[in-house]
């Protein structure tokens, strides 16, 4: 039997009762896709995946995207080595809240991130629901945002925006740095429409995006920050304490998420895989 354990009211469900090592997991296909829309991050512990399965689990919600400026694993150019050993002092991959690469034209629609070693204590990871934000928004603030879009740009991967040396992930994961090409600017919708739910969501985070479209930095930097400490009030978020062998999958549109860098000393590794889907365009108000 299936059974889905709340996290809260509005994100995160753990879900028992199926074997994402399993050949015939396409059975589980549509159960799967729904979760994911309805939870926006969903979570199976006791998998240990081996990489070969992690990739089938996540070509059952698309196909595998590969990502520029963080370097792929040996040989597996689809799978991304969150690591940081005990040693590493700095930043940690992905310490910050945001959208996996939204500043590509055609972001990732989701990721898998499964757990191989997780330290004693802390690197818990949270998500914020962006639909929950969305119908939690001001007025003033919706009117401002539909139909609008938001300029992203890979600012911890350009030259523009780069990030002070001390706040840097460590030496673990290589990352491309100072590549004025990420500092190119891509449009998206400041709010999106999930086909499977209907329920708009807030498609804006901190660390790709850098104005509202028609407006300059410094008239958009206020409202962002606003809409920013909104969508992530701690009622709208999940926190998630890992173990070994936990699977997590969320969906790229639907959240941000944040790695907490609190576990100085301890050795962390996962590894991460990531989804393509349609290219994030506007949808009709209701
Ligand atoms: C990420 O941003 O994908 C990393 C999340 C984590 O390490 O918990």
């Amino acid at each position: 039997m299936i059974t889905e354990n709340l996290l809260t009211t509005h994100i995160g469900a753990e879900i028992e009762g199926i074997d994402l090592r399993s050949s015939d997991l396409a059975t589980h296909a549509d159960f799967l896709i729904d979760a994911l829309a309805r939870h926006q991050v969903v979570f199976f512990r006791d998998q240990h995946l081996n990489l070969e399965q992690q990739k089938s689990l996540t070509r059952v919600f698309g196909p595998l995207s590969k990502l520029s400026y963080v370097e792929p694993l040996d040989g597996e150019p689809y799978v991304i080595r969150v690591l940081k050993e005990a040693d590493e002092v700095g930043g940690t991959f992905g310490g910050d809240w945001h959208t996996d690469f939204s500043f590509v034209e055609h972001p990732p629609a989701g990721s898998v991130l499964s757990a191989v070693e997780i330290p004693p204590v802390g690197g818990d990871t949270l998500w914020t629901s962006q639909a929950t934000a969305w119908d939690a928004l001001p007025d003033d603030l919706k009117d401002l945002l539909l139909g609008r879009d938001a300029i992203h740009v890979g600012k911890p991967y350009g030259a523009k925006w780069s990030p002070p040396e001390e706040t840097r992930s460590g030496y673990s994961i290589k990352m491309v740095r100072g590549d004025p090409a990420a500092d190119q600017e891509q449009k998206h919708p400041a709010v999106l429409r999930n086909p499977i739910t209907g329920r708009h969501m807030l498609f804006l985070n901190p660390t790709y995006v850098s104005r509202l479209d028609g407006m300059s930095e410094e008239e958009s930097t206020p409202i962002l920050n606003r809409i920013q400490a909104h969508a992530t009030r701690p009622e709208f978020c999940c926190r998630f304490r890992w173990s070994a062998g936990t699977v997590a999958i969320w969906d790229n549109m639907a959240t941000q998420h944040f790695a907490v860098n609190d576990y100085s000393g301890h050795r962390r590794l996962m590894y991460r895989t990531t989804f393509s889907g349609p290219v994030p365009t506007h949808m009709a108000a209701t």
